[in-house]
């Protein structure tokens, strides 16, 4: 399952945020967008999940194009998305936040994640909302790996989470790709990106400014964009 992305170019009302921004994502492989705060990294994220029309361009999956396809339909084809802000219903409990979008209730689906994060488990019967920031964070995290789409879009996913927990967000990505599933992984934590990325795309004023196999840019060189 891949997915090509050309020439995407999008933004909100009459102001043009992507500027004509194309690369791809294979089986196994996990694509990190990097760049500075502003620059367009979720308005891109937004647009490849059919959360935002593209003013031009296109997205295709497994050869087929889907650039008009709405959020819920991509879904339906194995693309999950997981946005940066808003990420749980705060007024349901941990566990609903988890089932409420499946058919059923299994505890399996989520087993070897709650082994990861242990944190979760304990709070199922919680309000979502008492949770801090970074478990909010790892909620959504779980929930969407839960889904096991071939194709999983996270906007930030380690924003705010403990380190030991970004570890283990790491190894679980890590797991899902070595079963063939791909990742579209917007970051600003480099230290997650390097132990995750198998390629990056760095993001300037709605531009690529660097875009390659992540050992061949490597950490430093990225460093250098991230700079204010
Ligand atoms: N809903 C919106 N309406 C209008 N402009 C928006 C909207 N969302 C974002 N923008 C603008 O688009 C530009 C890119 O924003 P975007 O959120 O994509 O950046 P980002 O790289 O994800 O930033 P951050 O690192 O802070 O998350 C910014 O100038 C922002 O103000
Ligand atoms: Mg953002």
């Amino acid at each position: 399952m891949s997915m090509v992305f050309d020439k995407i170019v999008c933004g909100y009302g009459d102001t043009v945020v992507i500027r004509g921004i194309s690369g791809d994502v294979q089986p196994g492989e996990a694509l990190a967008v990097v760049g500075r705060n502003g620059v367009g990294k979720s308005t891109l994220l937004k647009a490849l999940a059919g959360q935002l029309p593209l003013t031009s361009g296109a997205v295709t999956w497994n050869g087929s194009d889907i650039s008009t396809n709405a959020l819920y339909s991509r879904l339906g084809l194995g693309i999950a998305y997981t946005p940066q802000d808003n990420v749980v219903f705060g007024e349901l409990s941990v566990a609903d936040n988890l089932w409420l979008h499946l058919n059923d209730r299994k505890p399996e689906r989520y087993q070897a994640l709650f082994e990861q994060f242990p944190l979760l488990q304990t709070r199922l019967s919680q309000r979502a909302g008492s949770l801090s920031g970074g478990e909010r964070k790892l909620l959504s995290f779980t929930r969407t790996l839960g889904l096991q789409a071939p194709l999983a879009m996270l906007d930030e996913p380690t924003e705010g989470v403990q380190p030991e927990n970004i570890e283990r967000m790491a190894a679980a990505v890590n797991q899902r790709k070595a079963k063939g599933a791909s990742f579209i992984i917007v970051e600003q934590n480099l230290e997650f990106v390097s132990a995750i990325a198998t390629k990056v795309v760095v993001l300037d004023h709605g531009e690529v400014v660097l875009q390659d196999p992540y050992t061949a840019i490597g950490r430093e060189q990225i460093e250098r964009h991230m700079v204010v």
